[in-house]
């Protein structure tokens, strides 16, 4: 099955691979959402067999597009902040189209998907001017958007702030392994946004990830200037992000 102005995505998370088809006249997916939990260690050859009988769970014989949390250049993983080490140098498009027939597939950043979706259907789709977007989870992601168009890999989340990572102070997985509360939470991420809106004068914020979900206990508690808006799509963000790759060509 593949359809005129549908599309698959499939991203690629520490907990589950997580795909579907989707209309990219609106951003909803085709279908319920095929989740398989990831596969322990998520080397790059028991990820590949996860996407294989994914994509036969779904039927799909059409391009696919597939995040990863890990810069991606040329198709090639360059980077494993905290996934499997093995994936540093693997070419993520060769190994996925291989295990899928031979078919093309576009391999991305997954906060990269994120803010792609996001920008076109969701939170950030009514702003002019700069976006970014973060995901909050075991690390921070980011997507640099400007009227569409994507500034790859831009790993935000590693800049340093008070002799800190800005992932290792402000990440989600900070507030739990810590038991901080959304307020004592809040201040490590105020900070870091307001180290990046000095450098990059977004228009807005977007905050994604888990703990979106609960944005009325943290935005509100943030002091820095610029707006911050949760993301609308939810878990969908990167599997619609994904499938926008494939139709935009984007190989980052
Ligand atoms: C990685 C990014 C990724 C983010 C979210 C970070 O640790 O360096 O590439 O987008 O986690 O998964």
């Amino acid at each position: 099955m593949s359809a005129r102005g549908h599309a698959f995505g499939i991203d690629i998370g520490g907990s589950g691979v997580k795909g579907a088809a989707v209309d990219l006249s609106t951003g909803e997916l085709v279908h319920e959402r095929i989740k398989i939990p990831t596969p322990q260690p998520a080397t790059p050859q028991a990820i590949a067999g996860t996407v294989a009988d994914l994509v036969t769970e779904a039927g799909w014989d059409g391009p696919v597009g597939l995040t990863l949390p890990a810069v991606v250049i040329d198709g090639t993983a360059r980077t494993a902040a905290n996934i499997d080490k093995a994936w540093i140098g693997t070419d993520a498009r060769a190994l996925f189209s291989d295990a899928l027939g031979g078919r093309p597939v576009t391999v991305l950043n997954d906060a990269d998907a994120a803010g792609l979706a996001e920008d076109r259907y969701g939170a950030a789709k009514d702003f002019a001017g700069p976006v970014i977007l973060l995901t909050f989870g075991t690390g921070i992601g980011s997507a640099l958007l400007y009227h569409g168009m994507l500034v790859p890999n831009t790993e935000l989340g590693h800049i340093e702030i008070g002799g800190m990572s800005c992932e290792h102070r402000a990440a989600a997985s900070v507030k739990e392994r810590d038991d901080l509360s959304y307020a004592q939470w809040a201040t490590e991420v105020g900070i870091a946004l307001t180290a990046l809106e000095d450098l990059f004068f977004p228009t807005v914020f977007v905050a994604g990830g888990g703990i979106s979900r609960e944005a009325d206990q943290w935005i509100p508690l943030l002091t820095n200037r610029t707006p911050v808006i949760p993301a609308h799509l939810r878990n969908t963000a990167g599997i619609v992000g994904a499938a926008m790759a494939v139709e935009g060509g984007i190989t980052p």
